[in-house]
This record gives C-alpha cells, structure tokens and sequence, in this order.
C-alpha cells in the first residue's frame, strides 16, 4: 500500500507492507538510524521514540499505514540548534554510556521541555518512564535533561570537558555523535546488495531433531539462501572455553536449549526472511529436559551435551581446619541462599554484519566482547585461516558480559560466505533472550563461625550453579564464586566447594559481577546473622574483619598493596550512623571483586598507536568498548603521557594489528589496557622530546604490550599463591523510608586512581542500578526450559521513577600495579547492593529473605516495575511450573549454636 507522510519537514511518499511498523519503514525505507529497535515490536524501551504530529510515539508498536498524513519528528530533524545543545548536555553531565537508549531520550526530553521548560526531576524521571536504560542508572540521564532545559532557557551551562589527563573528567568520546544517534552501531550499518538475514530456534528445551526441511522456504520469492548444518565446511562447534556449541544443530543430534540453531536465512529484506523462516518445518521428537542442576548431577541422568559430562566444573578451596574451627567457634550460623537467573538485557540485541572482499577474505563486524575469539571462532566455522577473516569492533550497545560467547557472527559469516553478498544478520529480542546466556542462578549453602568477639573463625560453603546448556565460561564463574566466598573478610579457616552443572535451561555464562554477587549475597547474610548472634553493630562486625594489607583473601592469597576497604567502611559511616540514629531501616554490605581474570591464566595489554598524516594518532586496542568508557579513559593515559591534546586520539578495535586481548571480561581492560597504551605512549612520548614534531613522525607505529603471568591457578601447590592482580573494594549503605522503599544508597568504593571520575561515577550508578533490580525486581523465570516472557517489563529492571538517590563516593588506595593506580569499577558496583538491601529490609519489618528477587518485600512492591512482575507471575514470589525449584522467600531459620 502506498502511504504519505512528511519525515522532518520533507514530504515522503512510499509503498509499504500492509503490516510494517513505523520503525521498519523509518529505519529501512527512510534510512532514519536515531530510531533504535530494542524491543520491537514490544513498545516497551522507547528505543525507537519519534514525535509524530508533536506527540511522543514508540515507532515500533505503530502500524506505519497509521502514520499516512502525519507529521513525523526524529532526532535528525529537531533545529541545529537544539541538537548541538542536546549533544553538549549530555557530554558536559556524562549522562551517555553505550548511548543506544540516549536518542529515544533526547526526543523525549525535547518534547517535555517544549511544554515545561523548567520541569522538576521528578517530572523528568517521570516523562522519561517509558525509556530504559540498562547501563547509567538515569541519574546522569535527568542531569543531562536538567542542563539541556537550562541551556533551552538561555543560563549558561558547563562545556563538556575537553582536557585529557587522568583525574579529569574528560567527555566520553563520540559523546555527542551517541547522544543524537549518527554513531552507527552493527544494526545501523548497511552496505550495497545488503541481505537480511534471521535465524531458526528450537522450540524444544530437549528433543531429537528428526528431519528439518527447507524446500517451501527456498522457494519464497527473495530467498537468496538458507543454512543449515550441511553447510557448515568447517567445525560446527565453537565456544571460549569448550567447543561445545554447535552453530547448527544438524539432524538426528538433539537440541539442548530454546535458543539452539536449526538453520538461517537470507533474504532481499528482513520480512521475506523471516516469512521464510517460518516456512521451514524441523520435526522433533521431544525428550525430558533437565531442568535442575542436582538431578543433573545425578546417576543416570541424561547427558545434556555430548561434548561434556553434565558435571561441567567443581572449583575447590580448602585452607585450615573449616570443621575444627566450625567447632570451637562461640557462634556458628548457616542457611542456604537462592539467586535467580538474570537476563543482560543490553538494549542493543545482537547483530553481525558480514561482507565477503574482493580479495577472498571476509570483513566481519561485530559487536563482541572479544574480536579475536570471534575471529578464531568464525575461520574455524568456515574452515579457513584466521588472516582469511578481518574483524571490526563496532562498540557495543551494552554488553555486561553476555556478549562474550559467539552470537550470530558464524551464521553472518557463512551465509555471506554461501551468497558471495553482504549479509547483515540481527536477533529480535525474543531471540537475544532466548539464545545468550544468563547470570547464573546458585544455591549457596554456609555455616559461618566467629569467636566471642565476632572475628571470623571458619568459612564452609557448598555452591551449585545451573550452567545451562553449553559451557560458555560457567565454570569459571562457580570458580570465582567459589573465590568470593568469604567475601571481603579475614576468614583462617575455608573449605569452599563450586560446581557448575549442564541443564537444559537456557546458558548462563557471564554477567557483570560473574559469580562474586552470587557469593556475596551469601556470605553478607552471613555476617548479618552474626552480628545478630553476637550482638555488635552490622558495621562493627565487618570492621572487625575486614581485609587489610598483609591479610589473605579466601582463596589464600596474600594482599600486599591497595586494600581500601576500611576506608571505604569510614566513608559510609557518618551516613550509616545518622540514618540509623534518625530511626530508619539501615542495611550495610561490603564487597570484593578481582581486577584482572588471574585464577594462572596469562593476561595481554596490547596497543599501537599510528602517527597519521592529518595530526591525529590511531590508538588501537584489543579490547572492547561496550559502554563503560574504555576509549576514553586509554586516551586519558596516552594524554598524560605524550602531553598531546585528546581530540588527537583516535581509538579504535580492529584485528588490523595482532592486539589480541582475549576478552573484554573481569574488570581487566583499564588495568592491562591501560598498561599496554602508556608503554606505547611513552614510546612516542620519547620521539616528541627529541624534537620531532608529530606531524614528522606520521606513519610511525608505536607499540605498547604487556603480559601478566605471575598469578596462580586455583588450588596451585605453590610457595605463594596468587590468584588475581589486583581487587577493587567497597561498602555500599541501604537506607528505607518510613514505607519500607529504598530511599538511599551510598555507595562508596576504592577504585585505585579514579582516572575519569565522571565515567566511574557513572559506572557504579549503573551496577548500582542494576543490583537494585538484582535484589528486587529481576528475574527471568523458565518453564520447561523456555523463558516464560519476553517482555522487557516483565524482566523488572527498574525505571527512572523506581531509582532512589545515589550517593557515590570515591575512595582512592592506588594500586602499584595498575595504570596510574587505577583499578577496574565495570564490576564491582553491584556485588554489595543485593545484600545490603536485604539488610536494610531485615531492619525494616524483621524478616531474613534468603533468596532473590526479594519480590515480596516493600521495596519491591513499591518499584514500578515490581507490581507488573507480580502481575505477569500471578503471585508474589511464584514458583512457576516446571521452572527450578526456588526456596521460599520467607525466613529460612538459621542455626546458630554457642559454645
Ligand atoms: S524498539 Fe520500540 S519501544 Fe523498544
Ligand atoms: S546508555 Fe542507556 S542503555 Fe546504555
């Protein structure tokens, strides 16, 4: 049907499908990339927001034959003039991470200050409900909405900082081109004779694969070609740890999860291969899942992937005599703890772009946490030499972990392989959610000790995780569990067991915080017992313990430098002591969590920088940027170093250079990264000094790599065990109002040298966020093996209206191994959120809750989004058929014993 509408003041006339969305039509036919599609077509993250006849619309719930006679606003069409605005007020309040949410918002909040131009912060949380933002905790987002209705009334506002040395707030780089949506993401880029392509998921959480037939689909006009596993000329089966994910189930092999892959399509549009798609008929014979790790362990127990037996890992840590100590302790409690699992839910779902060159090989871009793994993984899928296959990052629209794993990059790339044609490849978000994997859920069984006076005597722990599927890196997330069992607390006696186990519920892998929130959540429970038992103050009791140089971590290592964790403790006290003595319901965490992966694995820095012939100087990396602001803060060291100006870097990721990293995982990028560019700088550094100018030196490369090999491996029989690097620290307060709701946080962390305090600020906020919803709200339920919703708001990440205050304190113990003293924040902001809010909510109406969501609780209830969680469930804290047995939310009486 043809349609007319005026797009940005130019009149558009267009044929259009009878069913397209708006934000098909924007995106496709108009070539509109400020609409973003993260939920299409749900309406739910405001991804996708256009003003059509002045009104604020999702595009991507809107039928586009509905849009015939309107006129239609997107950010490309707001005056020069408020655009420049918009982009210097997110700059200036770093209110921009991955950026792919800020377009949507920075319409929203051009129609809010059109009709209220000094609007509350409040009415700007409140304007803005509809938008997610899964990275920066909002409260960056409202001061920049805040100074761009300040700027609309003509009061000056601050310049985004320009100036690079570390310590200064520099603007994220391309913070403006973010804000108003021109910088491209994977699903933005296009090239000439673009296919599109989708994939084909099981159904089935276990089942044979009979037959899967494809003549009906091949036949659809604009089919160009269809996958399967036959055509795979390579190794079917990829993965970063195990090759234990096929790329294609092929027929007669079983599919082991929801988001396995039976075939893909290429089409001349997105519609025709989805259409497609829906053509292809895969015959099943359905077989019990295993749904629960314990059965899984059992004798008997049907293997769920035949690569590997269903007991995936166990991680084991024994130092002193656990029962003895347990034994002589003057207090013991115990209990077991539940935690859920938990979608990324990233607002950029995942998409490749492949693009066959003229030379034979094939340019792939990606949006990985690891470029060089998807290289390695790709070239062996299509069975060629990894120098056959080039790889781009394009940053992320947030990735938290859950883009570490392969996605879409091998069908991408085969099928672009197959058709000699570009082919851009991208999940709606039903297959984001059913294909990637989760955090994983973990019981947690403890019996802690202490003396008379509260020091800890003893730790045991029994942990469990549901790895799902495929091993991705579930392993090493029980081994860092495991590692973060005693917390951030001087514990002499440890016996500590982590396995992981396959299941056939969706793959869990990792996710910001992999393992340490799980353990935390544990252990500070832990210590809240005990204060009970023992009768000293909650902070006392973690004062008491706290870890301090010359003190050993859990896993026996010996911490010599940068342990800022009593002062992070002192930081939080004026605030815990005044909400405590105002009458309110107080709750107190501590935290650790490694910086660097350790655990014996040899980690890379690796950088060049390319002196060009404009002035400006390429700084390329091996790791990736994926909202938390690495460029930015690895041009901040190369500023301090060379003493050039900012805007003269130029960072990006690319396999042009053999800069392989790994990847981007375990707080480790700023820390290694960071090292490898001021070796690299301080080569270029020593060329300015001798007199040359840059211009002089263009075409010049300098390199900058380091290599970490001192750490040890869990359990290592060794003179000096040294698990990790380095660890971050921190204490996070939980204070509720009078109603029972979150009404504060403090959160205070040792960061080592914060190198751009505005972006590590923002970093915590974001964790800070995302604990919040950890502890109350968030949860993906399965039944059978499939998510029982898609629904982002069934998810129950909190909105801008459900985010109390947020107070973030920096605290400073440099770390001499790090960059400047610097330690990697992108994890550690959540680990101690979950149980300082149960603390708090224990406060507040007497109740110990042992599992997560705290769904039941008055914070939870008073969230947004928790009443629509409780709505989509039926019940509070609903154990849904067929899903893995959850604990009840209520108290699990502790045992406790004196001596
Ligand atoms: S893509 Fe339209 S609201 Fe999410
Ligand atoms: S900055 Fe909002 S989703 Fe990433």
């Amino acid at each position: 049907m043809e349609i007319a509408f005026t797009l940005n003041g130019t009149p558009q006339r267009l044929v259009v499908r009878p069913d397209a969305s708006l934000l098909e039509v924007l995106r496709e036919q108009c070539g509109i990339t400020s609409v973003k599609d993260g939920c299409a077509p749900q309406g739910q993250c405001g991804c996708c927001l256009a003003l059509i006849d002045g009104s604020p619309k999702v595009s991507c719930a809107m039928p586009a034959r509905a849009a015939h006679g309107t006129a239609i606003l997107t950010l490309e069409g707001v005056s020069a003039v408020e655009r420049a605005l918009t982009a210097r007020a997110f700059a200036a309040a770093a209110g921009v991470q991955c950026g792919f949410c800020i377009p949507g918002i920075a319409l929203r909040a051009k129609w809010l200050l059109d009709r209220r131009p000094s609007p509350t912060r409040v009415e700007i949380a409140r304007a803005i409900d509809v938008h997610l933002c899964r990275c920066t905790g909002y409260t960056q987002i409202l001061d920049a909405i805040a100074l761009l209705a300040a700027a609309r009334r003509g009061e000056p506002i601050p310049a985004p900082c320009a100036e690079g040395r570390v310590g200064r707030p520099l603007a994220r780089v391309e913070a403006a081109e973010y804000a108003l949506g021109t910088r491209p993401y994977v699903a933005d880029l296009s090239r000439p004779g673009l296919l599109h392509a989708c994939v084909v998921l099981s159904p089935h959480a276990r089942a044979t694969v009979l037959a899967i037939e494809t003549t009906a689909a091949a036949r659809v006009p604009g089919v160009v070609r269809i996958a399967t596993a036959a055509d795979v000329p390579g190794s079917r089966w990829y993965g970063l740890l195990h090759d234990d994910w096929p790329g294609f189930v092929a027929a007669g092999e079983e599919v082991r999860c929801v988001g396995d892959v039976l075939a893909a399509v290429a089409a001349e549009d997105l519609h025709t291969a989805r259409h497609a798609a829906s053509l292809i008929r895969v015959e099943y014979e359905p077989l019990p899942p295993v749904l629960d790790p314990a059965d899984s362990l059992r004798p008997g127990a049907p293997q769920v992937n035949p690569r590997h037996p269903n007991r995936l890992s166990t991680s084991v840590i024994r130092r002193g005599d656990a029962a003895a100590a347990l034994a002589a302790s003057a207090h013991v409690v115990s209990g077991t703890w539940q935690t859920q699992r938990i979608e990324h839910l990233y607002l950029e779902p995942e998409c490749a772009l492949a693009e066959p060159l003229p030379d034979g090989r094939l340019q792939l871009y990606s949006q990985g946490q690891g470029i060089f793994d998807d290289r390695r993984q790709v070239a062996a899928f299509l069975g060629v030499p990894e120098d056959r296959v080039l790889v781009e990052l394009v940053p992320a629209g947030g990735a938290f972990g859950g883009k570490e794993d392969m996605s879409v990059q091998a069908q991408a790339a085969l099928l672009a392989r197959l058709t000699g044609r570009p082919v851009r490849l991208a999940l709606s978000r039903e297959e984001s959610i059913r294909l990637h994997p989760k955090r994983h859920p973990i019981t947690l069984t403890y019996e802690v000790g202490c003396d008379a006076d509260g020091r800890l005597t003893a730790v045991r722990a029994r942990l469990l995780g549901d790895s799902g599927a495929y091993a991705s890196v579930g392993g090493k997330v029980l081994e860092r569990a495991a590692g973060h069992a005693c917390g951030a607390y001087r514990v002499p006696n440890v016996d500590v067991e982590a396995v992981a186990a396959y299941t056939n519920n969706p793959p869990c892998g990792a996710m910001r915080g992999f393992g340490a929130n799980q353990a935390h959540f544990a252990i500070e429970g832990c210590m809240d017992l005990l204060a009970a038992r023992t009768g000293l103050d909650p902070w006392e009791i973690r004062w008491r313990n706290a870890l301090e140089v010359g003190d050993a971590f859990c896993t026996g290592q010996v911490l010599e430098t940068s342990v800022g964790l009593k002062k992070t403790l002192l930081a939080v006290r004026e605030a815990y002591d005044a909400a405590r003595a105002a009458g309110r319901a107080v709750g107190i965490a501590c935290g650790i969590k490694n910086s660097g992966i350790g655990n014996g694995v040899t980690e890379w820095g690796k950088c060049r920088l390319v002196v060009a012939a404009d002035g400006t100087v390429s700084l390329y990396t091996g790791y990736t940027e994926m909202g938390q602001g690495l460029l930015t803060v690895l041009v901040q060291f190369a500023v301090e170093i060379t003493g050039l100006p900012a805007a003269t870097f130029r960072p990006r990721v690319d396999t042009r250079f053999a800069l392989d990293c790994g990847q981007t995982t375990g707080s480790r990028a700023t820390l290694f990264g960071g090292r490898a560019v001021i070796a690299a700088a301080q080569a270029l550094r020593a060329d300015l000094d001798a007199g040359h100018p840059l211009a002089a030196l263009a075409g010049r490369v300098y390199a900058g790599e380091i290599a970490v090999n001192d750490t040890t491996a869990l359990g290592a029989d060794v003179p000096k065990v040294k698990t990790h690097t380095t660890f971050g620290f921190a204490t996070q307060v939980c204070i509720l109002d009078d109603r029972g709701r979150v009404d504060r946080v403090v959160a205070a962390h040792d960061v080592g040298r914060a190198v751009n305090p505005a972006l590590c600020t923002g970093q915590i906020r974001g964790s800070v966020h995302m604990g919040l919803g950890y502890a109350l709200t968030e949860a993906l339920e399965c039944r059978n093996g499939m998510p029982v919703s898609f629904k982002l708001r069934d998810l129950g990440v909190l909105r801008a209206r459900d985010m109390p205050e947020i107070e973030v304190i920096l605290v400073e113990d440099p770390e001499p191994e790090g960059p400047f003293g610097a330690k990697g924040v992108g994890e550690i902001g959540l680990v101690p959120t979950a149980p300082a809010v149960a603390g708090a909510l224990e406060a507040y109406d007497g109740v110990r809750r042992y599992s997560l969501p705290m769904s039941d609780s008055p914070a939870a209830r008073a969230m947004s989004v928790g009443r629509r969680h409780r709505a989509a469930d039926g019940a509070p804290g609903a154990v849904l058929p067929g899903s893995r047995p959850v604990p009840s939310a209520g108290p699990v009486p502790a045992t406790g014993s004196s001596s």
